[in-house]
């Protein structure tokens, strides 16, 4: 398996931002061939990120819950497939957080992505306050059990909150011992990422582990020159798995 590299923009940059760094992107992209890109821009840059990156796919960061109507200021499922999106980002930490989406919300928008012929990238995770009080395994369990029955094709992408944005990473080894357990979940051949201030630093420590198949990442995304690093040191790191 190629390391995933995919990166998450959040709500930054303006279109010709956009475009600048979708140039750097193509451009450190050309000496690569060992790694499946995945960039999630702002909805309303899809179509532009479609067009112009060169290798590699488009993530929505959110969809809709329903699939279409008077849901003023919603993108649909359906909507971000025809503006070139492959895979959709669900129940982001700053989605369940910020926007109170709930599990629940999330499991309809996993059933519209299988609709739409969009693959889930679903993120889960633990604040702070969980892991110390002894609920981390409950809380990825319950983030998991959206996932019961669905035949689709999916990735995980676990982001420990407390990690994302602040600069504090899990270790390799907190990671891993994290995605091991998703492992034990979800079984071979569901991709898990780990996200949560990965930067050019530390992605090698982060992929060198068993159970963590590529990054998801924010701020470093957002920085071309460190971006194009993660993506040269990740292309040369020797995955032993297939
Ligand atoms: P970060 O964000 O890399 O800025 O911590 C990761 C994410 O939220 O997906």
């Amino acid at each position: 398996m190629k390391p995933i590299i995919a990166a998450n923009w959040k709500m930054n940059l303006t279109k010709s931002d956009a475009s600048n760094l979708i140039g750097h992107i193509n451009h450190a992209m050309n000496d690569i061939a060992n790694i499946e890109l995945i960039l999630g821009p702002s909805h309303c840059y899809l179509d532009l990120a479609a067009t112009h990156l060169k290798r590699g796919v488009i993530a929505a960061q959110n969809i809709a819950e329903f699939s279409g109507g008077a849901y003023t200021g919603e993108i649909s499922a359906q909507m971000a497939k025809s503006c070139g999106a492959k895979y959709a980002l669900l129940g982001h930490s700053e989605r369940r957080h910020v926007f109170h989406e709930t599990n629940e919300m999330i499991q309809k928008k996993l059933v519209l992505c299988n609709d739409n012929g969009l693959i889930p990238i679903l993120c889960v995770g633990e604040t702070l306050e969980q892991r110390n009080s002894g609920q981390l395994k409950t809380v990825i369990n319950d983030q998991l059990d959206v996932l019961k029955n669905s035949a689709q094709v999916y990735f995980v992408a676990y982001e420990p909150v407390w990690a994302i944005g602040t600069g504090e990473t899990a270790t390799p080894e907190l990671a891993e011992e994290v995605h091991a357990h998703i492992r034990s979940v979800v079984g071979d051949g569901v991709p898990i990422l780990y996200g949560g201030s990965v930067n050019a630093s530390n992605i090698k420590g982060l992929l060198s582990m068993p159970n963590i198949d590529g990054a998801l990442i924010g701020g470093a995304s957002l920085k071309s020159d460190e971006f194009s690093d993660i993506l040269k040191i990740s292309a040369a790191l020797e995955r032993k798995k297939s």
